[in-house]
This record gives C-alpha cells, structure tokens and sequence, in this order.
C-alpha cells in the first residue's frame, strides 16, 4: 500500500471507529434483509484463537423480535434472572466505577433522570428490554465451554460486528443487560448451546432523540497503554 493509499485508509477508519457509538432510541424502520446478511457476512471476518470462531449469533427481527419485546420485561418483572457469565459490582476497580459514574451522569443527565432517581433509572433499564425500539437485535452466543478465552473471541466478534453496522449506516447498541434474561432469550429462539455474552439491538437512530446526543470521553492514552522501547 502506497502512502495515499494508507492515509485514505486510517482516515476512513478514524471515521469508521470513532464514528460508532451506542444509540439507544431508534426508528421503527427495517434494515434491508439484503444489508443485514451483509454486515452480519462481514463480521463473520472477525479473529479468534486459532481461527476457533467459538460463536453463534441469533438475529430476531419482525415477529420474533416483537415477541422477545414482550417475553423479556415479562421476565424482568416476575425476576427470572438467568445469566450464564456471572455478573458482580466487585468485578470492577475503583477508576473503573469513577469512569462508570462519569457515564451514569451522562446519559441520566440526557433523560433528565437525577442520579438518585432509583426507581427512574430502573424503569428505564426495565423498558431498554424492548431493545430501545429497534427492529433488530442480535444475540451473541459463545460456544465451547464458553471460557474467558473464548469470550474473549466473542468480544473480538462484537467489536467487528458494530464496526460492520457503522460501515453499512447501521446504528447498534450493545446491550449486557439482555444477558441476565438468557434462559427467556434461548426458550423464546429455540437456543441449545452456548452462554449468552450480550444482545446487540440495531437499525436507524432516531436523531431527534436527546439521549442519542450523548458523547462519551475516554481515558488518556497514557493511563491505558503504555509503549516500551519506543523512540
Ligand atoms: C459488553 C457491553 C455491554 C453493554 N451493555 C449496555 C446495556 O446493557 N445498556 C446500554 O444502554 N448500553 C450498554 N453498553 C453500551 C456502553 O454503555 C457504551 O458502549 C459505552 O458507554 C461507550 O459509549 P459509546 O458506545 O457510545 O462509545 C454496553 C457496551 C458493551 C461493550
């Protein structure tokens, strides 16, 4: 690759990695099944330990997607909580809570919810069930034993798969909470294998929603990397 070659190429993908970000109010509108088979063909390029590719991928759209819509705040309301990777506050450190805090402001700042709202916050979470509107949602299975490593491959593929949407004008939102419901999730799809890592809701952003206004930061370079033997 020549030069202009390679700069045309960082500057479409500093275009591509920075313009993805979590959207999380969307229009009604399908995504094309011709896009959908694409982008999900795309993703399917993602690394995984020696090639392993330890993952299968659920896409509900139409009715089936309408009927998790309704199965999964069911669920959260009667607490069939079933998670498959265990799920603890203690997992994080403590600049890891700060960064989740400075978040939290964020988006509940954006709903106009207090931060001490509990009961706001949690009928919000409650309602993001219905996959904040979107007309599709992917659900990301990790098969094998479904180890740390092999989610690790899994993590790998999610990356590529919301880089994937962003390529095509698709917007996404990973979305962890689904994972707590994964007994409802397999019952509803027929599922037999694998542990459910996360759901990934997706179509097109409703651009007048105030909550898709919300930029999140990230930590300083040097805070996360650090370069050994560099010039
Ligand atoms: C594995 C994973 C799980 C997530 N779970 C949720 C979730 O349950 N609900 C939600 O609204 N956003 C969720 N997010 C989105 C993150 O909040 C978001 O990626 C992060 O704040 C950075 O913002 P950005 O994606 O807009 O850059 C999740 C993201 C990842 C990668």
């Amino acid at each position: 690759m020549n030069r202009a070659e390679t700069f045309e190429l960082s500057s479409q993908a500093e275009r591509l990695i920075r313009g993805r970000r979590a959207t999380r109010a969307f229009r009604p509108q399908a995504v094309p099944e011709e896009t959908v088979r694409a982008i999900f063909s795309l993703a399917g390029a993602a690394p995984s330990n020696s090639n392993a590719q330890p993952w299968q991928v659920e896409v509900a759209s139409g009715a089936v997607r309408d009927r998790l819509a309704d199965a999964l705040p069911r669920a959260h309301a009667e607490r069939r909580v079933s998670v498959d990777f265990p799920y603890s506050e203690d997992m994080y450190s403590q600049v890891h809570q700060a960064r989740r805090a400075e978040f939290g402001a964020e988006l509940y700042g954006a709903l106009g919810i207090g931060l001490d709202d509990h009961a706001a916050r949690a009928a919000y979470d409650a309602e993001s069930l219905r996959f904040y509107g979107a007309p599709h949602v992917a659900f990301l299975f990790v098969t094998g034993d479904g180890g740390p490593r092999l989610a690790a491959d899994g993590g790998a593929y999610m990356q590529t798969l919301l880089l994937a949407m962003t390529a095509y004008g698709v917007d996404s939102c990973p979305q962890g909470l689904l994972s707590f419901y994964a007994d409802t999730i397999r019952g509803e799809l027929g599922v037999t294998t694998g542990k459910l890592l996360v759901g990934i809701s997706f179509g097109y952003a409703d651009e007048t929603a105030p909550v898709n206004q919300v930029t999140t930061g990230r930590a300083a370079l040097e805070t996360t990397t650090a370069f050994h033997e560099c010039e």
